[in-house]
């Protein structure tokens, strides 16, 4: 067997030849994206320093770290060691002489705008690359010009590049039509500097990571848990604190259905975030039938962290839908490759949100994987996936995704033949090491 990475003309091609050995090994994943850029985010705007042991240096942190930057906060070198942060407070960020780039990441610009917003007397311009300049922002940009916000953009103000002036902002109670952590942190984050309260409710439970850290760096904040609502009480300045990033389970997520899926494996991930808004994989691959133990249980800098243990067993179709769907979001993709090896139906549905990810994945996902032989059937909002299939390598593209390109890989695994997956480049958005990382586990590397 063999994984290799080429040069193409228009990125990178990373080729694999199905497994002929069992998954075994203790592996580390790159820390949580979604932590890592709250961390730099409160970091920049609370008083004083902030250090950040574990920061993910994936190109979505970075897109964060360079916008901050760019307002004036001094950060130090990124790196997973220790990076220092001498935050300036809410109200000291200086304009910004040129756009402030959010590359691919929709977090960057979500929670960005929420903090743009109410720095009254600024003006800032926000775009992103083609993939995030095509994403809907409308999402925050309705609510914030509820609180009195002025921002102007394409297509009725909803796609970036966006033009910000910043205003005093009001506070507003508002009932958000999706789960979405992206919204109501970015709410959360213009109500922090405002007098009153500022309120979201979720029709489901979305990650809760803002509300935590918030929290932990002084921010006054109510939780009603039964409503799925949060408030935040301003004004409220923030201190710097110690964030110790936890691994993504997001990212652990891709060895757990490589090791569920190839025989014989037996792979122990360290050190990953737990938080029960972000479980939901773990809940599917039990019921999937998957082996999984949590080992070592612990609370790290206010958040839930463990290692997981997962061994190959046979899975079984299931269906996954309702309020499951925020708490595995980012994991229906590999989801759906775990289900093309199982025995019988997955049906996954209420999931229309993946639509306006980093790529449409309901559609990429049904397509690609229906190109090495899967049987899958794609709904509004959803995936129907009939296996067992053997499927089978042939020529696979990534469309700029890195959760597409990681699931491929997975899939390509324990695909008979060679898979080659174009536009593997974009897995650094989130894991800068993954192919080092499938070499290791596969044995290839020590
Ligand atoms: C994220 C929230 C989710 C998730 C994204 C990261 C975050 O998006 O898909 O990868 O860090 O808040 P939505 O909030 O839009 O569901």
């Amino acid at each position: 067997m063999s994984i290799t990475l080429t040069t193409a003309e228009s990125g990178q091609n990373l080729i694999i030849d199905s497994v002929d050995v069992a998954l075994q090994g203790k592996i580390r994943v790159p820390g949580d994206k979604s932590i890592s850029h709250r961390a730099l985010i409160l970091g920049a705007i609370a008083s004083g320093e902030t250090t950040i042991e574990g920061l993910l240096l994936g190109e979505d942190p970075r897109s964060t770290a360079s916008c901050f930057a760019s307002m004036g906060v001094e950060i130090s070198q990124l790196s997973t060691e220790q990076v220092i942060i001498n935050g300036l407070g809410l109200a000291n960020l200086s304009e910004p002489s040129d756009l402030l780039n959010a590359g691919n990441s929709g977090t960057t610009m979500r929670l960005m705008l929420g903090i743009l917003a109410g720095q009254a007397g600024k003006f800032f311009t926000v775009t992103g690359d083609s993939s995030l300049r095509s994403r809907p922002m409308s999402r925050v940009v309705k609510p914030l010009q509820q609180m009195g916000a002025q921002i102007w953009g394409r297509k009725d103000n909803s796609l970036a590049p966006l033009a910000v002036s910043g205003q005093s902002l009001r506070p507003i109670e508002y009932h958000s039509p999706i789960a979405s952590a992206q919204v109501k942190s970015c709410l959360l984050l213009a109500g922090l500097g405002i007098e009153g309260r500022t309120t979201v409710i979720e029709p489901r439970l979305s990650r809760d990571h803002s509300e935590r850290m918030l929290q932990a760096f002084g921010a006054n904040i109510e939780r009603d848990f039964l409503a799925n609502r949060v408030t935040i009480i301003g004004p409220t300045s923030l201190t710097g604190q110690k964030v110790i990033v936890p691994g993504d389970i997001s990212s652990a997520a891709f060895w757990l259905v490589a090791a569920a899926i190839v025989e014989g494996s037996e792979l122990v991930i360290e050190n990953v975030g737990i938080n029960p808004t972000r479980t939901g994989i773990l809940e599917v691959l039990q019921e999937m039938g998957a082996n999984i133990r949590l080992e070592n249980q612990r609370i790290v800098t206010g958040e839930p962290v463990g290692d997981i243990r997962i061994k190959s067993s046979p899975l079984r179709g299931c269906e996954i839908s309702g309020a499951i769907i925020p708490r595995l979001i980012d994991e229906i993709p590999i989801l759906a490759v775990a289900a093309t090896f199982a025995q019988g139906t997955t049906i996954i549905r209420d999931a229309q949100e993946l639509r306006v990810k980093e790529s449409d994945r309901l559609a990429v996902m049904a397509k690609e994987l229906t190109k090495m032989g899967a049987q899958v059937l794609e709904l509004p909002d959803g995936l129907e996936i009939t296996g067992p299939t053997h499927l089978v390598g042939t020529d696979v593209e990534s469309y700029g995704d890195h959760r597409i390109t990681m699931s491929l890989a997975i899939a390509a695994l324990a695909a008979q033949k060679t898979t080659t997956i174009r536009g593997a480049e974009a897995a650094t958005i989130s894991y800068p090491n993954f192919v080092t990382t499938l070499q290791k586990v596969c044995g290839i590397i020590l």
